[in-house]
Parts: structure tokens; sequence; C-alpha cells
């Protein structure tokens, strides 16, 4: 019997009307719109305001939209995954709040969390749950509210956080297309590095945790940089290899969104043009969970059944990886 395959059948995404630009950030810390263009790449990002509103909200508009634009009843659907570290609450999970918000009793939802990679890891685990036959409808989320653990006054990671949110829908494919190998890594020495300091079990929240700034996330930008950089190019290089595949096999790759010199250093490893890179760093900044698939949602159009699309990401843990997707219909 053929193995069943995943394919990506739908995209959904949202992002806030907000803009937060390099020069408005001017106004707040001691930066430059030069400085932040020329380091990041970042022009501007989008923040999610008004009171009570968190990662479900944005994540719902974009499973709402991924249904409608397939087509399909919210009731359908047998899973959403949502990969997020900006969850509305510890617990219960934002998955279980979006379920409800969208309309899915049939469904059962949890959270998954790997940081910036946090959409690759759930692409694979869902298509997993399809591949084994017993699911026929999975939501892939990726959502971050990044505004909610930002320190608007450390100008190394405020100029880089935005908000947003994308979702695939993954079915059985009934051709060659879906997702068709992906490579994962975790690496937990990267702790030290990016992390956010008191809030969890070790350090619960009290009043000087707070005083002290440490429900923010703490970055240290030039090592993480380094990892990044060597880690999404060779992971992607290395899929690519097993796969025998060449850069003249590819039509695009979706890298994760943290840096523009670190896409550039991905771009030119894996022997790929600037013209099959997906960047929309200068317009959401890094929306952490949601780069990947806030890419797929602005590229859908030009997408073709067949394509050959590598997407790539390296984030907090450190964790990093690289899927092979081919496209499986056109807009
Ligand atoms: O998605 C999760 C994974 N995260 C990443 O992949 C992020 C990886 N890291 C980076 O993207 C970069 O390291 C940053 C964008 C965070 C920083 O860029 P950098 O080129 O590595 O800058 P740096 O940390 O080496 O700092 C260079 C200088 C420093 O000044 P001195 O010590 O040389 O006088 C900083 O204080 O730039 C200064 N600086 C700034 N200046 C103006 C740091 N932030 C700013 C700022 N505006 N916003």
């Amino acid at each position: 019997m053929e193995k069943i395959k995943a394919a990506v059948t739908a995209v959904g995404g949202y992002v806030p009307e907000y803009r937060l630009t390099n020069k408005e950030l001017e106004t707040m810390i001691e930066t430059t719109d030069e400085w932040i263009k020329s380091r990041t790449g970042i022009e501007e990002r989008r923040i999610l305001k008004g009171e009570g509103l968190g990662s479900s909200d944005m994540g719902y508009e974009a499973v709402r939209q991924l249904c409608e634009k397939r087509g399909i009843d919210p009731k359908e659907i047998d899973c959403l995954i949502c990969a997020t570290v900006t969850p509305d609450m510890v617990f219960p999970s934002t998955a279980n709040i979006i379920c409800e918000k969208a309309g899915m009793p049939n469904a059962f939802g949890f959270d998954l969390g790997a940081a910036c990679s946090g959409f690759l890891f759930a692409l694979t685990t869902g298509a997993s749950f399809i591949e084994s036959g017993r699911y026929k409808k999975v939501i892939v989320l990726g959502v971050d509210k990044m505004s909610a653990i930002i320190d608007y006054s450390d100008r190394t990671t405020c100029i880089i956080f935005g908000d947003g949110a994308g979702a695939v829908l993954l079915e059985a494919s009934n051709d060659e297309t879906g997702v068709l190998d992906s490579l994962l890594r975790s690496d937990g020495s990267g702790v030290k590095h990016l992390h956010m300091k008191a809030g969890g079990s070790v350090k619960p929240a009290t009043i000087e945790t707070v005083l002290a700034r440490e429900h923010y996330v703490y970055q240290e930008g030039q090592a993480v940089f380094k990892f990044a950089v060597k880690g999404m190019a060779d992971i992607g290089y290395e899929l690519m290899e097993r796969n025998n595949l060449t850069g003249d096999d590819i039509q695009w790759l979706v890298p994760h969104q943290a840096n523009l010199r670190i896409i550039d250093a991905t771009a030119s490893r894996m022997n790929l043009p600037k013209e099959k890179v997906m960047i929309n760093i200068q317009k959401y900044g890094n929306t952490t969970a949601a780069t990947l698939p806030l890419c797929l949602w602005d590229w859908e159009k030009q997408l073709k059944k067949g394509d050959n699309l590598i997407l790539a990401s390296f984030g907090g843990g450190f964790t990093w990886g690289a899927t092979w997707l081919k496209w499986s219909y056109n807009s």
C-alpha cells in the first residue's frame, strides 16, 4: 500500500493593524532607522493593541480564514496544533481556547513550544497524524504575541519582534505532493543565550522578578546569531543533500525571519538566488512561530502545484530544522 502523504490544502493568516515603525522606535529608545534596517532588514512590525486580546484572538482569525478559503465547516477539523511561546495563559492551552472560539467541537487541540522552530515542529507532528491515516483534517498554527514578552526599553530585542499568526490545513495528498521530508533538532545547551528568566516553575513570578524585568525575552544577540547562521544553513543543505536536491530543483526557500543577514547566509549556502527566497521581515519583523506560515500566506498566489519548497528555522532552545514541502495546489 502506498504511504499516505500530508498535503497543505489551505493557508490562513492574520497580522494586527498597528504598525510600529523604526521611526516610532527612535522616539522610545536610543536607536536609528538606519541601524535597524542595516543590521536586521526590519522596517516595521505589527503590534496587537487592545486590552484582553492575546494569541488566541490572532490564531482564531487565521483559522477562521483558512476554513473559509477551503470552504469547510470548522466542525470537520480533527486536530489543532498551536505552536506558540506566548500562550494566552500558562494553562489551559491556547489551542483549546481557539477550538472553542472557532467552533471546532470535534477537534482535540494542544500547544507545542519550540520557539521560532515551533511551526516546523508542529508541521512534522501534524503531517505524522495525517500519514498515520487516523486523522483527516489537521490545522497547524504558528502564533505569537511577542509584544507581551518584550521589554520596550531594551533596544537589543524590542526592535526585532512583532505579533502575528499563520495557519495551514493538512489533508491526505492524492498525488506526489505534500510534506516529503523533515530534519528537526534540539540542543538545550542554547538555553543560556535565549530565554525568559522568570514566570516558569523554576522561578515563579514575585514582586522581585517583576521589578528585575525578568518576564521579558533575554537574548545574547551575537551568540544566537552565530548559531542561527550555521544551524539553519547546515540543516537546509543537509536536507537537500539527502534528497539529492540541488538549488535548481528548489522553487522557494521559506526561511525563519529573524534577521536578513541570517536569511542571506542560508540562501547562499543552499545555492539559491534571492528571487527564490521569501522575505517579509521588513514589514512584520520576527513573529517567532508565525514567520513561516505568514510567508506562505503572503506568497500563496505565486505558488504552483509541484513547486519544491524548503522551510528552514532556528530559534530559542536551541531548536532548528528544515522541511521539504511539495506544494499541492494552484490558487
Ligand atoms: O528568532 C530567534 C533567534 N534570534 C535571532 O536569530 C537573533 C540573532 N541576532 C541578531 O539578529 C543580532 O545579533 C541583533 C540584531 C540582535 C544585534 O545585531 P548585531 O549586529 O549582532 O549587534 P551587536 O549586538 O553586536 O551590537 C553592536 C552595537 C553595540 O554597541 P557597541 O557595544 O559596539 O558600542 C550595541 O550596543 O550596536 C549596539 N546596539 C544598537 N545600536 C542602535 C544594539 N542594539 C542597538 C539598536 N540601535 N537597536
